[in-house]
């Protein structure tokens, strides 16, 4: 015979009705996220459904719910955690992406900056996190993202019925450079710039695409103009580095992007500070922390930093991103808390515009 006291659903969901979204600031109950309930002998069996897979506070909720289930008497609380991601809802004279839910566009006004870098280990991250992830490399006449996911230049130069998306670490990636072979130069002007970045948009057959991440080129280009006013851009993540100059040109794509009415998820601080391989020591060669003060002045939010390590440019040139080749390297890291970051955000946004 169980001596477990009898504790029905209402008692249960009345309890969970206490534990906040951390970050929607409101029930998860009222929020509909608890989708079935299970009590038996004392246990408690939940679903509950994320708004993306990617919650940075998954541990913060699970640790919330056992603690007000507990007074009742629950000894054990299995939580099965799912997620759906909702899609952004276009604004006024933007074209819906089929296919894809949520657009992030990553950006900043200068090169070499680590853009495409941060733009393929947050899709990798997002991806590893169990969301559905595309890629495309927006960077039209320069792009590296075929490099930076192995995948050979050309690989679709002899294909009919033009580009798809290739599969690689969990993303769905997408190039210029699927068609033109390695070192091709590209010297197309803004127009032809605008109209590629919408054809790798709209005709490219996406498919249950949770999070596309965009690698735009550096600069308010054409390609980051047309992409800003026609795609619904879920919003965008501004890379720089800690010197001033590159901050002065970060500050120019923020304030593109507000102009074109395109939320500003945050800045990252790349090359924030380097780690010796050999000792681990920390070194701020740069200066750290500008890019977090700068995101400050411009009121923007600083969304992580990450350091310079040198197993982050081997993965680049080796075709396997660092989240992906050292999951548990400091780069790594950063990288999954931003990701995380930008999920939420994108769940917080979705939130208010319901
Ligand atoms: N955190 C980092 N640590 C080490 N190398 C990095 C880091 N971020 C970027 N790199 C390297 O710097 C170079 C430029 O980065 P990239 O992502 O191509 O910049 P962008 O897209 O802004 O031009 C690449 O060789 C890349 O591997
Ligand atoms: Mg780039």
């Amino acid at each position: 015979m169980s001596t477990a006291p009898v504790v029905s659903n209402d008692d249960v969901m009345a309890a969970l009705a206490t534990v906040k979204d951390p970050e929607l600031h409101r029930d998860i109950v009222s929020l509909g996220m608890v989708k079935d309930l299970r009590i038996e002998d004392g246990a408690v069996d939940l679903d509950l459904e994320l708004t993306t897979p990617a919650c940075p506070l998954k541990d913060v909720i699970e640790e919330d719910v056992k603690k007000v289930l507990q007074p009742l008497g629950i000894h054990e609380v299995r939580i099965d955690f799912g997620a759906k991601v909702r899609a952004t809802t276009p604004g006024e004279g933007k074209q819906p992406v089929a296919g894809v839910s949520n657009i992030i566009a990553v950006a900043s006004n200068k090169g070499g900056v680590g853009k495409s870098t941060v733009a393929a280990n947050l899709a990798v991250s997002l991806a590893r996190s169990g969301a559905s992830v595309g890629l495309i490399d927006a960077d039209i006449t320069g792009p590296n993202i075929p490099t930076m996911f192995g995948i050979p230049a050309g690989v679709q130069a002899q294909q009919q019925g033009g580009l798809r998306p290739v599969e690689r670490h969990g993303v769905q990636v997408v190039s210029i450079g699927f068609l033109l072979p390695r070192g091709t130069p590209v010297v197309w002007r803004g127009p032809m710039i605008g109209s590629a970045v919408r054809q790798l948009l709209h005709d490219v057959p996406w498919e249950g695409i949770d999070y596309l991440i965009i690698d735009l080129p550096p600069g308010t280009s054409d390609a980051s103009m047309s992409l800003a006013q026609e795609a619904p851009v879920a919003g965008s993540v501004i890379v720089s580095t800690p010197q001033a100059v590159s901050l002065e040109d970060a500050m120019k794509a923020v304030s593109m992007f507000e102009k074109l009415d395109v939320p500003v998820f945050g800045m990252v601080e790349n090359m924030s500070y380097f780690i010796a391989p050999d000792t681990g020591t920390k070194y701020d060669i740069f200066g750290s922390g500008g890019a977090e003060q700068a995101a400050d002045e411009l009121g923007i939010d600083f969304l992580g930093a990450i350091p310079i390590e040198p197993a982050v440019r081997e993965g680049g040139d080796s075709g396997v991103p660092i989240v992906e080749s050292h999951p548990d390297s400091e780069s790594a890291k950063a990288f999954h808390t931003i990701a995380g970051q930008v999920a939420a955000r994108i769940s917080v946004l979705q939130r208010m515009g319901s």
